[in-house]
């Protein structure tokens, strides 16, 4: 097996090593996602607009599943599969960006995905609106080769044109809705319709021929809807639509507790992970209760819940009762890295800094995002930190035993100290913060990864699930960008949980 990102600095990614072959996958242009462009902040206003003027996604959501039962999708929303007892699956997030980070994934995804019976995309399908015409470079093209079925849920950013494109390639084809009756003039769903983002009307043109790619019987799947639950073998995968905002509408939130019932043991996935940064999320639902009063229950029988939306891997092994709860985030599956180095010192519901895992390593995530402002600030002899310094600074920071050793002669001094303040790096509890450059929530808004990030490592990953009758074991696999981990992706972290 490779080294992975705990054993070695070469493990990570980091060095000069051989770029791998995903580049040969990617289409001859790729149009750079800028999140900083004035015409993708004004296409991606309806998020905020929700939040202002109140969130339209549980009805419209509730007239999408309306129109799935009317074309006889089943009641229950059950995909009910043939698979054996002991099979395989994997579940990637947060995909598509349709750049090197995403089509970096594919390789290693297609080495480890080889035998599995299926693939799940835990949210944010496609960026930046969830368009169908860009289903195309961000889907079809970076998975033609997958030979299984794709189940996805949407994310937040697939919410953006009303998830008409989302239900168009995973729904059977569905037209879109007719216009929604319009509000009374003044009101508050007035002026939001007023200003909402719309596709454009030829959207999904390019459409069939982009379904090409991935046309063979076996690729095929067809959900009943954005969200759905999967009997395959003896669990049960519960996928939820969380939309725009991260929350569950009444209808759904019934749903969800039907199908959770039963002593099948579940899966969760979700847009909106329930343990994230070393929070709780729990994810309300509309009308009362949250999706992890569902997932603690004991009827229920959750094992895990696995959530996007946070483009890194983190799990929080939770007690729930006298049973352990795997939550995980696994939101590194294609779009730019989200920093862990923020996340601070693990103590929530029982999971201290022992029992957490996440990749990147806070060190890593810290020495990528100093190259990346070194370059952006045109600072890089200030910035810059080798993987050494960062994990040094980050063991001192955080007073923990980081998950790679620093190595001999990483020394803190003040200026990797400052770096480390300025970039967010999470302190001591009994420390508490000064000023910080926006890595994070403005990071996604502010700054684009430029085209000096286009290379490796990228720090993403994915997940694979083999399934037996007594156990699943969880893993999360790497992938770097370079050649050694395209060809045996390591193994960044490891559980085996229990069924019985
Ligand atoms: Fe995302």
């Amino acid at each position: 097996m490779t080294d992975s990102s705990r054993d070695t600095p070469e493990g990570a990614g980091w060095g000069s090593a051989e770029r791998g072959d995903y580049r040969d996958l990617m289409p001859q242009r790729t149009e750079k996602l800028s999140w900083l462009s004035p015409r993708t902040l004004w296409s991606a206003r309806n998020g905020v607009l929700a939040s202002w003027f109140g969130d339209p996604t549980g009805r419209t959501r509730e007239r999408w599943v309306a129109q799935r039962a009317a074309a006889g999708a089943p009641a229950d929303k059950v995909i009910r599969r043939t698979d054996p007892d002991r099979f395989s699956f994997l579940v990637i997030g947060d995909t598509g960006e349709g750049d090197d980070p995403q089509y970096a994934v594919v390789p290693g995804l297609l080495k480890e995905g080889a035998d599995t019976r299926f693939a799940v995309l835990a949210s944010d399908v496609i960026y930046p609106v969830g368009s169908a015409d860009d289903y195309g470079t961000k889907f079809f093209r970076p998975y033609r080769d997958y030979r299984a079925p794709v189940y996805a849920i949407p994310g937040n950013h697939d919410w953006y044109e009303d998830l008409a494109g989302f239900m168009r390639v995973f729904c059977d084809d569905a037209p879109p809705l007719p216009p929604a009756p319009a509000p009374r003039a003044l009101t508050r769903s007035w002026l939001r319709s007023l200003l909402w983002h719309r596709p454009r009307p030829d959207d999904g043109a390019r459409l069939d021929e982009a379904r090409k790619l991935r046309a063979d019987a076996a690729q095929q799947a067809e959900q009943p809807g954005p969200y759905w639950a999967i009997d395959a073998g003896p669990v049960r995968i519960v996928g939820i639509d969380t939309g725009l905002l991260g929350t569950v509408d009444a209808a759904q939130g019934a749903w969800l507790r039907e199908v959770s019932a039963g002593s099948r043991p579940k899966i969760l996935v979700t847009g909106s992970p329930l343990y994230v940064d070393g929070e709780h999320r729990p994810c309300p639902i509309e009308g009362g209760g949250t999706v992890d009063d569902v997932v603690r229950d004991p009827a229920h029988h959750y094992v895990a819940a696995i959530g996007g939306d946070i483009h890194n891997y983190q799990r929080y092994p939770v007690d729930v009762d006298g049973r352990t709860v795997q939550y995980v985030v696994a939101g590194g599956g294609g779009a730019f890295m989200h920093a862990t180095h923020t996340i601070p010192r693990v103590s929530v519901a029982g999971v201290t800094e022992d029992d957490f895992r996440s990749y990147p390593l806070r060190g890593d995530s810290l020495a990528f995002y100093s190259a990346l402002y070194g370059r952006r600030l045109r600072l890089r002899r200030l910035f810059t930190l080798t993987q050494d310094e960062a994990t040094a600074v980050i063991a001192e920071r955080l007073g923990i035993r980081t998950g790679r050793a620093p190595g001999t002669g990483a020394r803190v001094t003040r200026r990797t100290r400052l770096v480390a303040g300025l970039l967010g790096t999470a302190r001591r509890p009994e420390r508490r913060k000064r000023f910080r450059l926006p890595v994070r929530r403005i990071y996604t808004q502010l700054f684009s990864p430029s085209s000096a990030t286009y290379s490796p490592p990228f720090f993403k990953s994915f997940l694979r699930l083999d399934v037996t009758p007594e156990a699943v074991r969880l893993r999360c696999c790497a992938a770097t960008g370079n050649r050694a981990q395209e060809v045996d992706p390591p193994v960044e972290d490891e559980v085996t949980i229990p069924l019985v």
